[in-house]
Protein backbone atom coordinates (compact mmCIF):
# COMPACT_ATOMS: atom_id res chain seq x y z
CA UNK A 1 0.00 0.00 0.00
CA UNK A 2 1.53 3.32 -1.29
CA UNK A 3 -1.58 5.45 -0.79
CA UNK A 4 -3.87 5.99 1.90
CA UNK A 5 -6.77 7.51 2.50
CA UNK A 6 -7.70 8.06 6.00
CA UNK A 7 -11.06 9.99 6.98
CA UNK A 8 -11.02 11.24 10.10
CA UNK A 9 -7.43 11.98 10.60
CA UNK A 10 -7.83 14.93 12.96
CA UNK A 11 -9.10 13.27 15.43
CA UNK A 12 -7.89 11.59 18.31
CA UNK A 13 -7.74 8.19 17.22
CA UNK A 14 -6.87 9.57 13.17
CA UNK A 15 -4.44 11.50 14.10
CA UNK A 16 -2.48 8.97 16.18
CA UNK A 17 -2.66 6.89 13.14
CA UNK A 18 -1.19 9.06 11.05
CA UNK A 19 1.94 9.55 13.60
CA UNK A 20 2.42 5.77 13.84
CA UNK A 21 2.42 4.99 9.87
CA UNK A 22 4.51 8.27 9.17
CA UNK A 23 7.23 7.71 11.85
CA UNK A 24 6.82 4.01 13.21
CA UNK A 25 5.14 1.71 10.93
CA UNK A 26 6.91 0.16 7.22
CA UNK A 27 4.96 2.40 5.66
CA UNK A 28 6.73 4.74 3.26
CA UNK A 29 3.97 6.04 0.76
CA UNK A 30 1.56 8.66 0.95
CA UNK A 31 -1.23 9.43 3.67
CA UNK A 32 -4.39 12.19 2.70
CA UNK A 33 -6.05 12.87 5.39
CA UNK A 34 -10.05 13.97 4.66
CA UNK A 35 -11.80 15.33 7.93
CA UNK A 36 -14.72 17.65 8.03
CA UNK A 37 -13.09 19.09 11.05
CA UNK A 38 -15.81 18.74 13.47
CA UNK A 39 -15.57 20.16 17.58
CA UNK A 40 -13.89 16.73 17.72
CA UNK A 41 -10.99 17.55 14.93
CA UNK A 42 -8.11 19.60 14.99
CA UNK A 43 -5.20 20.74 12.54
CA UNK A 44 -3.10 21.50 15.55
CA UNK A 45 -3.17 17.22 16.08
CA UNK A 46 -0.88 17.01 12.98
CA UNK A 47 1.14 20.17 13.20
CA UNK A 48 4.59 19.85 11.04
CA UNK A 49 3.78 16.40 9.34
CA UNK A 50 4.18 18.21 5.76
CA UNK A 51 7.26 19.30 6.53
CA UNK A 52 8.39 16.52 8.58
CA UNK A 53 7.52 13.99 5.74
CA UNK A 54 7.66 16.14 2.45
CA UNK A 55 5.26 15.02 -0.28
CA UNK A 56 3.75 11.93 2.41
CA UNK A 57 1.00 14.09 3.34
CA UNK A 58 -1.91 16.23 2.56
CA UNK A 59 -4.88 17.55 3.60
CA UNK A 60 -8.53 17.97 2.64
CA UNK A 61 -11.02 19.48 4.39
CA UNK A 62 -13.79 17.46 3.69
CA UNK A 63 -17.37 15.97 4.74
CA UNK A 64 -17.57 12.25 4.13
CA UNK A 65 -21.03 12.51 3.63
CA UNK A 66 -20.53 14.79 0.53
CA UNK A 67 -20.87 12.70 -2.49
CA UNK A 68 -19.54 15.57 -5.40
CA UNK A 69 -16.60 16.40 -2.70
CA UNK A 70 -15.86 12.49 -2.31
CA UNK A 71 -16.19 11.73 -5.84
CA UNK A 72 -13.47 14.94 -6.92
CA UNK A 73 -10.85 13.03 -3.64
CA UNK A 74 -11.26 9.54 -5.47
CA UNK A 75 -10.21 11.29 -8.57
CA UNK A 76 -7.51 13.57 -7.41
CA UNK A 77 -5.51 10.66 -5.88
CA UNK A 78 -5.39 7.15 -7.03
CA UNK A 79 -5.68 5.26 -3.64
CA UNK A 80 -4.94 2.08 -2.81
CA UNK A 81 -6.88 1.47 0.76
CA UNK A 82 -9.02 3.65 2.76
CA UNK A 83 -8.78 3.62 6.12
CA UNK A 84 -11.80 5.15 7.41
CA UNK A 85 -12.18 6.66 11.51
CA UNK A 86 -14.26 9.28 10.48
CA UNK A 87 -17.52 8.95 13.17
CA UNK A 88 -19.35 11.15 15.37
CA UNK A 89 -18.02 9.24 18.89
CA UNK A 90 -19.10 10.46 22.17
CA UNK A 91 -22.07 8.32 23.29
CA UNK A 92 -23.60 11.04 25.38
CA UNK A 93 -23.75 12.81 22.73
CA UNK A 94 -25.46 10.43 20.42
CA UNK A 95 -28.29 10.19 23.31
CA UNK A 96 -28.84 13.83 23.07
CA UNK A 97 -28.75 14.90 19.69
CA UNK A 98 -28.60 11.74 17.10
CA UNK A 99 -28.67 13.56 14.02
CA UNK A 100 -24.93 14.09 13.14
CA UNK A 101 -24.40 10.39 14.45
CA UNK A 102 -27.24 8.83 11.56
CA UNK A 103 -25.32 11.34 9.19
CA UNK A 104 -21.67 10.52 8.94
CA UNK A 105 -21.08 6.95 10.57
CA UNK A 106 -23.93 6.33 8.07
CA UNK A 107 -24.04 7.88 5.47
CA UNK A 108 -20.72 9.07 5.15
CA UNK A 109 -19.44 5.46 5.79
CA UNK A 110 -22.16 4.71 3.01
CA UNK A 111 -20.80 7.48 0.28
CA UNK A 112 -17.45 6.09 0.76
CA UNK A 113 -18.19 2.56 -0.02
CA UNK A 114 -20.08 3.54 -2.93
CA UNK A 115 -16.42 5.46 -4.44
CA UNK A 116 -14.27 2.34 -4.05
CA UNK A 117 -17.20 0.28 -5.67
CA UNK A 118 -17.49 2.73 -8.26
CA UNK A 119 -13.37 1.59 -8.67
CA UNK A 120 -13.78 -1.39 -8.34
CA UNK A 121 -13.25 -2.58 -11.51
CA UNK A 122 -10.80 -0.18 -12.73
CA UNK A 123 -8.15 0.52 -9.71
CA UNK A 124 -9.47 -2.03 -6.38
CA UNK A 125 -8.82 -0.12 -3.27
CA UNK A 126 -8.83 -1.98 -0.09
CA UNK A 127 -11.30 -0.73 3.01
CA UNK A 128 -10.73 -1.02 6.44
CA UNK A 129 -13.47 -0.10 8.74
CA UNK A 130 -12.38 1.50 12.16
CA UNK A 131 -15.40 0.57 14.77
CA UNK A 132 -15.99 -0.07 18.22
CA UNK A 133 -16.85 -2.93 20.53
CA UNK A 134 -20.39 -1.53 21.27
CA UNK A 135 -22.29 -3.21 18.98
CA UNK A 136 -22.24 -5.76 21.16
CA UNK A 137 -23.95 -4.78 23.93
CA UNK A 138 -23.28 -5.12 27.09
CA UNK A 139 -21.78 -8.17 29.15
CA UNK A 140 -22.53 -9.52 32.35
CA UNK A 141 -19.80 -10.48 35.38
CA UNK A 142 -18.53 -13.50 32.92
CA UNK A 143 -17.45 -14.05 29.42
CA UNK A 144 -16.11 -12.05 26.43
CA UNK A 145 -16.73 -10.61 23.08
CA UNK A 146 -15.58 -12.28 20.26
CA UNK A 147 -15.90 -12.06 16.71
CA UNK A 148 -19.35 -14.16 16.39
CA UNK A 149 -20.69 -12.29 19.38
CA UNK A 150 -24.62 -11.29 18.71
CA UNK A 151 -24.83 -7.44 17.33
CA UNK A 152 -27.13 -5.87 20.05
CA UNK A 153 -26.00 -2.02 20.26
CA UNK A 154 -27.54 -0.34 23.07
CA UNK A 155 -27.06 4.04 22.22
CA UNK A 156 -27.85 6.40 18.95
CA UNK A 157 -23.84 6.00 18.59
CA UNK A 158 -23.48 2.10 18.71
CA UNK A 159 -26.73 2.14 16.65
CA UNK A 160 -24.88 3.93 14.14
CA UNK A 161 -21.91 1.93 14.40
CA UNK A 162 -23.28 -1.40 14.02
CA UNK A 163 -25.23 -0.04 11.14
CA UNK A 164 -22.18 0.82 9.41
CA UNK A 165 -20.30 -2.33 9.72
CA UNK A 166 -22.93 -3.64 8.29
CA UNK A 167 -23.36 -1.90 5.05
CA UNK A 168 -18.97 -2.57 5.17
CA UNK A 169 -19.87 -6.48 4.85
CA UNK A 170 -22.85 -6.02 2.40
CA UNK A 171 -20.26 -4.21 0.14
CA UNK A 172 -17.83 -6.71 0.36
CA UNK A 173 -20.20 -9.75 0.01
CA UNK A 174 -22.11 -8.29 -2.79
CA UNK A 175 -19.80 -6.48 -4.93
CA UNK A 176 -16.94 -8.51 -3.78
CA UNK A 177 -14.88 -5.58 -2.34
CA UNK A 178 -11.97 -5.95 -0.50
CA UNK A 179 -12.88 -5.01 3.19
CA UNK A 180 -11.81 -5.39 6.93
CA UNK A 181 -13.43 -4.47 10.11
CA UNK A 182 -11.93 -3.75 13.55
CA UNK A 183 -13.74 -3.79 16.71
CA UNK A 184 -12.01 -1.95 19.11
CA UNK A 185 -12.03 -1.53 22.91
CA UNK A 186 -11.90 1.53 24.66
CA UNK A 187 -8.78 3.80 23.87
CA UNK A 188 -6.87 6.40 26.14
CA UNK A 189 -3.42 8.96 25.27
CA UNK A 190 -2.63 11.78 24.22
CA UNK A 191 -5.00 14.00 21.74
CA UNK A 192 -8.27 12.96 23.06
CA UNK A 193 -10.61 15.27 23.70
CA UNK A 194 -11.73 16.66 27.35
CA UNK A 195 -15.08 14.73 27.06
CA UNK A 196 -14.08 11.21 27.36
CA UNK A 197 -13.66 9.93 30.46
CA UNK A 198 -9.57 9.54 31.04
CA UNK A 199 -8.95 13.17 29.58
CA UNK A 200 -12.13 15.02 31.45
CA UNK A 201 -11.20 13.42 34.52
CA UNK A 202 -7.42 14.77 34.57
CA UNK A 203 -8.69 17.86 33.73
CA UNK A 204 -11.06 18.50 36.03
CA UNK A 205 -8.73 16.97 38.55
CA UNK A 206 -5.96 19.59 37.99
CA UNK A 207 -8.41 22.72 37.95
CA UNK A 208 -10.06 20.99 41.73
CA UNK A 209 -13.62 20.51 40.01
CA UNK A 210 -15.60 17.86 40.02
CA UNK A 211 -14.67 14.38 38.77
CA UNK A 212 -18.25 13.42 38.08
CA UNK A 213 -18.51 9.44 38.05
CA UNK A 214 -21.78 7.77 36.15
CA UNK A 215 -24.20 5.88 38.64
CA UNK A 216 -22.87 3.84 41.13
CA UNK A 217 -18.87 3.54 39.26
CA UNK A 218 -18.73 0.21 38.82
CA UNK A 219 -19.32 -0.35 34.50
CA UNK A 220 -16.58 -1.73 33.11
CA UNK A 221 -14.65 -1.04 30.28
CA UNK A 222 -11.21 -2.76 28.89
CA UNK A 223 -8.79 0.30 28.16
CA UNK A 224 -6.24 0.07 25.59
CA UNK A 225 -3.54 2.33 24.89
CA UNK A 226 -3.86 3.83 21.45
CA UNK A 227 -0.33 3.25 19.70
CA UNK A 228 -1.09 -0.40 20.50
CA UNK A 229 -4.61 0.18 18.59
CA UNK A 230 -2.95 1.91 15.56
CA UNK A 231 -0.39 -0.86 15.45
CA UNK A 232 -3.20 -3.38 15.58
CA UNK A 233 -5.46 -1.28 12.73
CA UNK A 234 -2.35 -1.12 10.29
CA UNK A 235 -1.57 -5.00 10.85
CA UNK A 236 -5.22 -6.09 10.08
CA UNK A 237 -4.95 -3.51 6.60
CA UNK A 238 -1.96 -5.09 5.21
CA UNK A 239 -2.34 -8.83 6.22
CA UNK A 240 -5.99 -9.63 8.36
CA UNK A 241 -8.14 -11.82 6.04
CA UNK A 242 -10.42 -9.99 3.52
CA UNK A 243 -13.82 -9.64 4.52
CA UNK A 244 -12.57 -10.58 8.30
CA UNK A 245 -13.75 -8.71 11.81
CA UNK A 246 -10.90 -8.14 14.06
CA UNK A 247 -11.49 -8.13 17.94
CA UNK A 248 -8.36 -5.78 19.52
CA UNK A 249 -8.79 -5.15 23.14
CA UNK A 250 -6.30 -4.11 26.23
CA UNK A 251 -7.29 -7.51 28.40
CA UNK A 252 -7.74 -4.83 30.83
CA UNK A 253 -10.77 -4.26 32.57
CA UNK A 254 -11.40 -1.65 35.08
CA UNK A 255 -13.99 -0.58 36.78
CA UNK A 256 -14.64 3.37 36.30
CA UNK A 257 -14.23 4.01 39.51
CA UNK A 258 -11.13 2.34 39.83
CA UNK A 259 -9.91 4.80 36.67
CA UNK A 260 -11.01 7.99 38.39
CA UNK A 261 -9.15 6.88 41.84
CA UNK A 262 -6.10 5.87 39.65
CA UNK A 263 -6.16 9.04 38.00
CA UNK A 264 -6.46 11.67 41.27
CA UNK A 265 -3.71 9.55 43.12
CA UNK A 266 -1.08 9.79 40.41
CA UNK A 267 -1.75 13.52 39.99
CA UNK A 268 -1.67 14.28 43.99
CA UNK A 269 2.10 12.24 43.73
CA UNK A 270 3.05 14.63 40.42
CA UNK A 271 0.92 18.08 41.40
CA UNK A 272 0.33 17.77 44.94
CA UNK A 273 -2.49 20.14 46.07
CA UNK A 274 -1.45 23.09 48.10
CA UNK A 275 -3.86 22.01 50.52
CA UNK A 276 -2.20 18.78 50.82
CA UNK A 277 -6.09 17.10 49.96
CA UNK A 278 -6.32 14.10 48.39
CA UNK A 279 -8.08 14.63 44.91
CA UNK A 280 -10.39 11.78 45.28
CA UNK A 281 -12.44 13.76 47.97
CA UNK A 282 -13.47 15.88 44.43
CA UNK A 283 -15.26 12.52 43.45
CA UNK A 284 -19.10 13.15 42.39
CA UNK A 285 -21.29 10.59 41.94
CA UNK A 286 -23.65 12.01 39.71
CA UNK A 287 -27.21 10.54 37.56
CA UNK A 288 -26.04 7.52 34.94
CA UNK A 289 -26.14 7.36 31.33
CA UNK A 290 -29.50 6.42 29.77
CA UNK A 291 -28.80 2.70 28.48
CA UNK A 292 -25.46 2.22 30.37
CA UNK A 293 -23.78 -0.55 28.74
CA UNK A 294 -22.38 -2.60 32.21
CA UNK A 295 -19.56 -4.29 31.64
CA UNK A 296 -17.26 -4.57 28.41
CA UNK A 297 -14.59 -7.34 27.52
CA UNK A 298 -12.46 -8.12 24.27
CA UNK A 299 -11.49 -11.34 23.98
CA UNK A 300 -8.53 -10.94 21.14
CA UNK A 301 -7.38 -14.23 20.02
CA UNK A 302 -8.44 -13.82 16.40
CA UNK A 303 -6.15 -11.22 16.07
CA UNK A 304 -3.45 -13.31 18.40
CA UNK A 305 -3.21 -15.90 16.77
CA UNK A 306 -3.84 -14.64 12.77
CA UNK A 307 -1.55 -11.77 13.06
CA UNK A 308 0.46 -11.95 15.71
CA UNK A 309 -1.07 -9.28 17.67
CA UNK A 310 -0.94 -8.37 21.47
CA UNK A 311 -0.83 -4.71 23.00
CA UNK A 312 2.17 -3.32 24.40
CA UNK A 313 1.54 -1.12 26.74
CA UNK A 314 0.17 -1.91 30.17
CA UNK A 315 -2.19 0.33 31.73
CA UNK A 316 0.81 1.87 34.55
CA UNK A 317 2.42 2.81 31.63
CA UNK A 318 -0.12 4.23 29.51
CA UNK A 319 -2.05 6.22 32.33
CA UNK A 320 1.56 7.84 33.25
CA UNK A 321 2.31 8.93 29.68
CA UNK A 322 -1.22 10.20 28.82
CA UNK A 323 -1.22 12.03 32.46
CA UNK A 324 2.27 13.97 31.55
CA UNK A 325 1.09 14.58 28.15
CA UNK A 326 -1.90 16.04 29.36
CA UNK A 327 0.20 18.31 31.83
CA UNK A 328 2.64 18.87 28.92
CA UNK A 329 0.04 20.24 26.89
CA UNK A 330 -2.64 22.46 29.10
CA UNK A 331 -2.51 24.95 25.89
CA UNK A 332 -3.96 22.26 23.46
CA UNK A 333 -6.47 21.04 26.11
CA UNK A 334 -7.44 24.85 26.53
CA UNK A 335 -7.92 25.76 22.80
CA UNK A 336 -9.90 22.73 21.93
CA UNK A 337 -12.20 22.83 24.60
CA UNK A 338 -12.99 26.75 23.25
CA UNK A 339 -15.87 27.56 21.11
CA UNK A 340 -18.10 24.58 20.07
CA UNK A 341 -17.63 22.40 22.51
CA UNK A 342 -18.25 25.13 25.81
CA UNK A 343 -21.48 26.03 23.96
CA UNK A 344 -22.43 22.24 23.96
CA UNK A 345 -21.63 22.26 27.72
CA UNK A 346 -23.56 25.48 28.27
CA UNK A 347 -26.27 24.08 25.91
CA UNK A 348 -27.33 20.83 28.28
CA UNK A 349 -25.96 21.90 32.08
CA UNK A 350 -26.13 25.71 32.20
CA UNK A 351 -23.16 27.87 32.81
P1 LIG B 1 -12.92 11.61 17.41
O1 LIG B 1 -14.29 12.10 17.73
O2 LIG B 1 -11.78 12.04 18.26
O3 LIG B 1 -12.53 12.00 15.91
C1 LIG B 1 -13.44 11.87 14.85
C2 LIG B 1 -12.88 12.64 13.67
O4 LIG B 1 -13.80 12.50 12.57
C3 LIG B 1 -12.74 14.15 13.92
O5 LIG B 1 -11.50 14.61 13.45
C4 LIG B 1 -13.88 14.77 13.12
O6 LIG B 1 -13.62 16.09 12.68
C5 LIG B 1 -14.01 13.78 11.97
N1 LIG B 1 -15.34 13.81 11.36
C6 LIG B 1 -16.55 13.75 12.01
N2 LIG B 1 -17.55 13.83 11.10
C7 LIG B 1 -16.97 13.92 9.87
C8 LIG B 1 -17.48 14.01 8.55
N3 LIG B 1 -18.80 14.03 8.31
N4 LIG B 1 -16.61 14.08 7.51
C9 LIG B 1 -15.27 14.06 7.74
N5 LIG B 1 -14.73 13.99 8.97
C10 LIG B 1 -15.57 13.92 10.02
O7 LIG B 1 -13.05 10.02 17.38
P2 LIG B 1 -12.00 8.91 17.83
O8 LIG B 1 -12.18 8.64 19.27
O9 LIG B 1 -10.66 9.24 17.30
O10 LIG B 1 -12.60 7.64 17.04
C11 LIG B 1 -12.21 7.37 15.70
C12 LIG B 1 -12.92 6.12 15.21
O11 LIG B 1 -12.61 5.03 16.06
C13 LIG B 1 -14.45 6.24 15.22
O12 LIG B 1 -14.95 5.59 14.09
C14 LIG B 1 -14.87 5.50 16.49
O13 LIG B 1 -16.17 4.96 16.35
C15 LIG B 1 -13.80 4.42 16.55
N6 LIG B 1 -13.48 3.91 17.89
C16 LIG B 1 -13.15 4.78 18.91
C17 LIG B 1 -12.78 4.27 20.15
C18 LIG B 1 -12.40 5.19 21.30
O14 LIG B 1 -12.19 4.71 22.41
N7 LIG B 1 -12.25 6.48 21.09
C19 LIG B 1 -12.77 2.88 20.35
C20 LIG B 1 -13.13 2.03 19.30
C21 LIG B 1 -13.47 2.56 18.07
O1 LIG C 1 -15.73 0.93 23.79
C1 LIG C 1 -15.33 1.75 22.73
C2 LIG C 1 -15.98 3.10 22.85
O2 LIG C 1 -15.35 3.76 23.95
C3 LIG C 1 -15.85 3.94 21.58
O3 LIG C 1 -16.55 3.31 20.55
C4 LIG C 1 -16.42 5.35 21.80
O4 LIG C 1 -16.19 6.15 20.66
C5 LIG C 1 -15.69 5.97 22.99
O5 LIG C 1 -16.25 7.24 23.27
C6 LIG C 1 -15.81 5.06 24.21
O6 LIG C 1 -17.18 5.02 24.68
P1 LIG C 1 -17.55 5.07 26.25
O7 LIG C 1 -18.92 5.54 26.41
O8 LIG C 1 -17.17 3.79 26.90
O9 LIG C 1 -16.46 6.19 26.72
P2 LIG C 1 -16.59 7.41 27.73
O10 LIG C 1 -15.20 7.95 27.92
O11 LIG C 1 -17.66 8.37 27.35
O12 LIG C 1 -17.04 6.71 29.09
C7 LIG C 1 -16.25 5.66 29.68
C8 LIG C 1 -17.02 5.17 30.91
O13 LIG C 1 -17.01 6.22 31.89
C9 LIG C 1 -18.49 4.87 30.65
O14 LIG C 1 -18.88 3.77 31.46
C10 LIG C 1 -19.22 6.13 31.12
C11 LIG C 1 -18.34 6.63 32.25
N1 LIG C 1 -18.28 8.10 32.42
C12 LIG C 1 -18.03 8.88 31.34
C13 LIG C 1 -17.94 10.25 31.45
C14 LIG C 1 -17.69 11.14 30.25
C15 LIG C 1 -18.43 8.65 33.70
O15 LIG C 1 -18.64 7.95 34.69
N2 LIG C 1 -18.32 10.01 33.81
C16 LIG C 1 -18.11 10.85 32.75
O16 LIG C 1 -18.06 12.08 32.93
Amino acid sequence: MKNILVTGGSGFIGSNFIRFLLSESSFNGRVVNVDKLTYAGNQENLTGLEEEFPGRYAFEKKDICDKENMRTIFEKYDFDAVCHFAAESHVDRSIVDPDAFIMTNIIGTYMLLEEVRRKKDTRPVHFHHVSTDEVYGSLGENGFFTETTPYRPNSPYSASKASSDHLVRAYGKTYGLSVTTSNCSNNYGPYQFPEKLIPLIIENALCENPLPVYGDGKNIRDWLYVTDHCRAVWMIMQHGKRGGMYNIGGQCEKENIEVVKTICDRLDDMRPLASGKSRQELITFVKDRPGHDRRYAIDFTKLKNELGWTPKESFDTGIEKTIKWYLDHKDWVERVKSGEYRSWIKQQYGD
